[in-house]
Formats: structure tokens, C-alpha cells, sequence
């Protein structure tokens, strides 16, 4: 372990914390965190730990969800600029005139949102869970939001809903092209192509599975299959590599890097822990109403 290493490993004993990191972290921080994992897993690791404090390497939505689960922890990001565009393509106003339209519709708010928007939706989900969830609600029709692609791939697995779709993308995800993946499958026939619901609905066309960062891990630790093209961002090759050093796989873009995930670094993390920044507080009411749709996932599914 380097010099910056062995400071992270000082500073979380001296102030009883916990580092989570997304599976698009830099390699560097994924080595040095407690826990890695996708959306879901890490919502959930964050209720189970015992620690005051959680320093959670990804960005700003999953901080606050971790927040929202955990009101009595102190959970800090790195970097507060390490935003998600995605969930800033639809406002509570936004998601408001969509549930005035639309009165009988269940609203199903992708996690990554902010939490004044999960706190007007009737559940949350994430990619790991999103068919499962709206195939179980009780309402015929639903808001979906605000990912347009990952709304398009459950609506295709349960089309016996009525759907209300918000147009909100991933633009790290839309690098992903038809004509690219379809090329590197040629180059490899021997391949699996793995693609993350928020790519385009061509490239989801010509998957062999489509699934959240933490399934395409089990799936390639699984399968007999000793080579994959990975269409998500980049930073989930590094644990897919580790977890199976005997496999290969294949960006399916090199330019899939999300630039908000990349903010963190281990100097960062390092000044976070010592100052106890950045805190990620959020707004008693909205949290309470934000806690309501995210428990129900947490829960249930
Ligand atoms: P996962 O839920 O698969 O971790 O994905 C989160 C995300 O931000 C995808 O871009
Ligand atoms: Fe948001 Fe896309 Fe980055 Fe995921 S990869 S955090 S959806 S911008």
C-alpha cells in the first residue's frame, strides 16, 4: 500500500468511517474502499455498517440516498461538483405537472434523481430492479423517469402498462453506437455483448443481456464464456478484470468514461476525511417523503 493509502487507512480508524465506492470509480479508489458495488448494493451496504461516518466515492444522488437511509450518520462526498446529469433533467415541478396529468399513474423515479424528486414519487428503483418493481405496482399506468432508455427496456418486459416516459438520458451512455458494438461483435464473435439499460435502444438491441454494473458481474463470474463487450462506463472493467483475472473483456466504447465519476481522488478522499467535507445535508421534509420511496425498494426488492 502506497503513502496515500496507508493515510486512508489512519484517517477512517480515527474517525470510525466507512469508504463506499461505485463500480465506475478510478481504479485507485475502487482498491481502497471497504465496499464496492452498484446503486442498490450500496444503498443497502450503507444501513447495514456500523460506523458514524460514510465517505461514499461516486455521486452527489447516491451520497444523499445514503443520507436519506442513514439520517444519524455523517456522510460525506469528495467532490461536490461529482453531479449526475441525468438526475438533473427532471425537476419537482416537472415530475408535479406529469402527476397532474396523469392522476391514476403509479410515479416510478429512477435513483438517479434528486431527492426532491424521489420525495413526490411512489417508489424508487434502480437498474437492477426497475422490471421487477413496475411489473409489481398495483397502478395500470406509470410515470416513468427520468431515464428514457431504461423506461423503454421495462416497458418492453412488461407491456401490459400504460407508460408515461420522461425524455432524460446518460450522455456517457449514448456513446454507445449501434454500428461500434455491432463492429467490435464481428471482430469478436466469440464475444458476449453485456449493455447497461441506459444505452440507446439499438445497442440494447443486439445484447445478449442487458443489466445494472453489479448483474453484468455475476453474469461474466458465471458464464463459461471467457470473453465480454461491456457497454457501460469504463470504470467497471477494473473490478470485472479482478474478479476474473482469466477473462477478457472489451470496452465497448473507450470514450464511456463518465467525468463525474472520475472527480474523486485519493488526495480528495484523503481532505474529505480530515475535514469531514463535503457534508451531504438535505431538507428534514424532503427527506422524509424521499425515505418513504426509497425504504420501499430497499425493502421489497
Ligand atoms: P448501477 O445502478 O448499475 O450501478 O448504475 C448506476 C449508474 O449511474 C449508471 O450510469
Ligand atoms: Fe449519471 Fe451517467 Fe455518470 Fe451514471 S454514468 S452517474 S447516469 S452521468
Amino acid at each position: 500500500m502506497n503513502s496515500l493509502g496507508k493515510r486512508i487507512d489512519q484517517l477512517k480508524k480515527q474517525k470510525n468511517a466507512v469508504i463506499l465506492a461505485h463500480n465506475y470509480q478510478p481504479a485507485e479508489i475502487q482498491d481502497i474502499a471497504d465496499y464496492v458495488g452498484d446503486s442498490l448494493e450500496l444503498a443497502r451496504i450503507s444501513q447495514s455498517i456500523q460506523c458514524s461516518t460514510i465517505l461514499f466515492c461516486g455521486v452527489h444522488f447516491m451520497a444523499e440516498t445514503a443520507k436519506i437511509l442513514n439520517p444519524g450518520k455523517k456522510v460525506l462526498l469528495p467532490d461536490l461538483h461529482a453531479g449526475c446529469p441525468m438526475a438533473n433533467m427532471i425537476t419537482p415541478e416537472q415530475l408535479q405537472a406529469e402527476k397532474m396529468k396523469h392522476p391514476h399513474a403509479a410515479a416510478i423515479t429512477y435513483i438517479n434523481s434528486t431527492a426532491a424528486v424521489k420525495a413526490l414519487s411512489d417508489v424508487c428503483c434502480t437498474s437492477a430492479n426497475g422490471v421487477e418493481i413496475v411489473r409489481s405496482t398495483a397502478a395500470d399506468a406509470v410515470i416513468f423517469s427520468p431515464d428514457k432508455y431504461l423506461g423503454a427496456y421495462i416497458e418492453r418486459l412488461v407491456p401490459e402498462k400504460k407508460y408515461h416516459i420522461w425524455n432524460g438520458y446518460c450522455p456517457t451512455h449514448m456513446v454507445f453506437t449501434h454500428e461500434g458494438v455491432l463492429a467490435l461483435k464481428e471482430e469478436h464473435p466469440d464475444a458476449l455483448v453485456l449493455v447497461h439499460p441506459e444505452c440507446r435502444v439499438e445497442v440494447q438491441a443486439i445484447a445478449d443481456r442487458i443489466c445494472s454494473t453489479s448483474q453484468m458481474i455475476g453474469f461474466a463470474r458465471d458464464q463459461k464464456t471467457e470473453k465480454f463487450i461491456i457497454c457501460t462506463e469504463t470504470g467497471l472493467l477494473h473490478r470485472l478484470r479482478k474478479i476474473n483475472p482469466g477473462k477478457t473483456f472489451i470496452a465497448g466504447s473507450a470514450h464511456a468514461i463518465c467525468p463525474n465519476m472520475k472527480l474523486t481522488t485519493l488526495e480528495k478522499a484523503i481532505w474529505a476525511l480530515e475535514d469531514g467535507r463535503h457534508e451531504i445535508e438535505v431538507n428534514p421534509e424532503i427527506q422524509t417523503a424521499a425515505r418513504s420511496a426509497i425504504e420501499k425498494m430497499v425493502q421489497n426488492y
